[in-house]
């Protein structure tokens, strides 16, 4: 599987737009595009409610980032504008300084983006295994085949991989109906990392799961890989604040504030619109 690092990576339009800075921690001989994703101005209307309104700020390469914001603050909406899902009524996407406000999904994916929904997608009738298998198939090149591949076949490998790294290992061969709830986030996690992703979108991950559950979910988002960026939905704010450098927090479709974990647990308007709802 192609290493994410061995990708090509264009000084493009987001990181023009932003004077094209050298990537962090880097020599500036290699000038890269050091923005994963830049959001400016996006925006989302359903009729005349405006979902996403005007929402800008820019996910550096690497970094770990979270979306907070009360229900129906319009989190999930931007997941979409993001993914495709529903394109965004105005405003600007860039991955890695390339315009991607108006492609589609399956294209998105082919550049690197992952997500994972709020509510449950995987086969229930289906092991673990396989629902692995399908996502490295699904985001693999060439032509799908149901047939198992060989022990020695790269998504055979692939998958065998994504186990180890989701800890499913001991129930690779279990079906996903049998499984616990946080199970069953943590193999919606494997699938998004399924193909070398660039940047991946949780949409709130740790919903309905046990104490001992986050803290298994915890170590899973802090072990993937320095390189990949994600930006993660969460309303618990002890494991939001805790795996991720910095904050968005939104409010009736808008941009809040946005800031370092330590700033936003520490600014009192977002306790007082958001956090003050949560205590
Ligand atoms: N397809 C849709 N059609 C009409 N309104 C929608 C649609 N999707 C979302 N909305 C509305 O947009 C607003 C933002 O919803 P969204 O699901 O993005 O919020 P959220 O921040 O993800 O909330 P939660 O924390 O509850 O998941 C809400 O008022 C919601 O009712
Ligand atoms: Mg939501």
């Amino acid at each position: 599987m192609a290493s994410i690092t061995s990708l090509p990576v264009r000084a493009g339009a987001g990181a023009a737009a932003r004077g094209g800075r050298a990537a962090a921690g880097g020599s500036t001989t290699q000038l890269l595009s050091a923005d994963a994703l830049v959001l400016g101005g996006v925006t989302r209307v359903f009729g005349a409610l405006r979902a996403v309104d005007d929402v800008s700020f820019t996910v550096r390469a690497g970094q770990k980032y979270a979306v907070l914001g009360s229900n129906g603050a319009g989190k999930t909406t931007l997941f979409n504008a993001i993914t495709g899902d529903h394109l965004p009524s105005a405003g600007r996407i860039l991955f890695f300084g390339e315009d991607i406000t108006t492609l589609p999904p399956h294209e998105r994916i082919r550049k690197g983006l992952r997500r994972t929904y709020q509510s449950s997608l995987l086969f229930r009738d289906l092991t673990v295994r396989d629902n692995l298998f399908l996502a490295v198939r699904g985001v693999a090149n060439g032509r799908f085949s149901w047939r198992r591949a060989g022990r020695g076949h790269p998504s055979t490998r692939a998958t065998q991989d994504l186990l180890e790294r989701t800890r499913l290992t001991h129930i690779a061969d279990e079906r996903v109906a049998n499984l616990a709830h946080g199970q069953q986030r943590q193999l919606e996690i494997g699938m998004a990392l399924a193909g070398a992703p660039r940047l991946i979108l949780f949409d709130e991950p740790a919903a309905g799961l046990s104490p001992a559950e986050r803290r298994e979910l915890v170590a899973l988002l802090r072990s993937l890989p320095e390189h990949m960026s994600f930006v993660l939905i969460e309303h618990d704010l002890d494991i939001a604040l805790r795996v991720v450098e910095r904050v968005t927090v939104m409010h009736n479709g808008r941009v809040l504030k946005t800031g370092t974990p330590d700033e936003i647990e520490n600014d009192a308007q977002v306790h007082a619109i958001y956090m003050g709802g949560h205590a």
